[in-house]
């Protein structure tokens, strides 16, 4: 089976065992990382323009930036997350039998659902009849990281949409050593403190200001790094050592996780067994996280719950040692005093002796001297 991937970022949703025949993504150092991950892939820039090649299946994660709850929530009508329409009209010159897309949640969501609807009637009307969904958390695949992802499979074949209900099978991994993360930017609104894994990666700020996570283990506050980021994705730092920390946030940001993306991919290339039971009609009110429509109407399928792991302590390089600035620490508790939002008090403690950290303190960032010590 040939594939065309678009929106390809840095290759989170592709085969374990095939690889592309052609991608397509606008972003420079993106296409940096696929002409070396994919070099016999040929690579085009814009899928307004793209001209695709025959194939059999075509697979993308399109724009988010419209339809995430943190978005303008413009919806399909968005410039951006209006390109789920040019990547139907992809797989349909490209004379694909399945299509392969993935998206934030809130998809689901969205316009009480109308928006999904909407997709999956697209979908159907132009001959992909089976379609199935399930979100996905990049906890149950072994990452500390709690990164839900509609996956959607749109296919003339009813197994191989059905694939993506298959048993994920990975195995939780929780570790024992104590490890957090949480939005250090966030406080008004509460900052996801979540134990043993870090909240979703965020692109960053609309202005292009990066925004990791942070993590806060032993007396030791800090943004995640870059690295720390894609590792938290699943990649590893090979294939991005001459690119930007900036561009490596962006990147990690908004990739699919890489198990997460290959147990998908895998599905339709490897061939599976699926494993679901239809269980009810779902309600015109809400669409189920997890689902199928094979053109008979929608119903929920109720996949078997994973595990969910907890190994944030072993993706941490203990070699950084840049704690949270003073501002950026009396910045979120001052958030954290004016929302009354609940919050460890061991962080609180931590956050506060950060603050207090004096301006000449603060500009020897990366010192020994800013770790607090147990008896500090
Ligand atoms: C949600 S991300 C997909 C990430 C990808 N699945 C991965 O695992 O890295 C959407 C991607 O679409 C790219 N993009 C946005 N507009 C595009 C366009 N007109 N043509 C091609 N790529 C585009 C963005 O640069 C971004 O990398």
């Amino acid at each position: 089976m040939r594939y065309i991937s678009l929106f390809s970022g840095i290759g989170g949703l592709e085969s374990s065992s095939q690889t592309p025949h052609a991608v397509c993504e606008i972003d420079p150092w993106c296409q940096k990382v696929l002409s070396r991950k994919f070099p016999e892939a040929e690579l085009s820039k814009d899928v307004r323009s793209f001209i695709p090649p025959a194939v059999d299946v075509v697979v993308g994660g399109w724009p988010c930036q419209d339809i995430s709850a943190a978005g303008l929530r413009k919806g399909l009508a968005g410039e951006r997350s209006g390109l789920f329409f040019r990547m139907l009209d992809v797989a349909i010159e490209a004379g694909a039998h399945t299509i392969v897309a993935e998206n934030v949640p809130n998809l689901l969501r969205l316009e009480g659902g109308r928006a999904f609807r909407l997709i999956v009637t697209a979908l159907q009307q132009a001959g992909f009849t089976y379609v199935a969904w399930r979100t996905l958390n990049a906890r149950e695949f072994a990452l500390p990281q709690n990164r839900n992802r509609v996956f959607l499979i749109a296919s003339r074949f009813r197994e191989l949409s059905s694939s993506v209900h298959r048993p994920v099978n990975v195995g939780a991994v929780i570790s024992s050593a104590g490890a957090s993360g949480f939005y250090w930017t966030a406080g008004l609104q509460g900052i996801c403190y979540s134990d043993g894994c870090v909240p979703a990666l965020k692109v960053g700020s609309s202005i292009g200001v990066p925004s990791p996570p942070a993590i806060h283990y032993g007396d030791m506050v800090r943004k995640a790094s870059a690295n720390e980021c894609l590792a938290f994705q699943g990649f590893s730092v090979e294939g991005f050592l001459d690119i930007p920390d900036k561009a490596k946030f962006a990147m990690a940001g908004n990739a699919v996780a890489l198990p997460v993306g290959r147990f998908v991919m895998d599905g339709v290339f490897k061939g599976s067994t699926p494993d679901f039971t239809f269980t009810d009609l779902f309600s015109s009110a809400a669409i189920p996280r997890d689902g199928i429509d094979f053109g008979e109407g929608p119903f929920s399928v109720a996949n078997r719950k994973s595990e969910l792991s907890s190994n944030l302590a072993e993706f941490i390089d203990r070699s950084i040692t840049q704690p949270l600035s003073r501002r950026a620490a009396g910045g979120l508790l001052s958030r954290l005093e004016r929302s009354g939002k609940p919050c460890p008090s061991a962080l609180l403690e931590q956050l506060r002796y950060l603050s207090a950290l004096g301006e000449t303190a603060d500009s020897s960032y990366g010192s020994e001297a800013l770790f607090r010590s147990s008896t500090v």
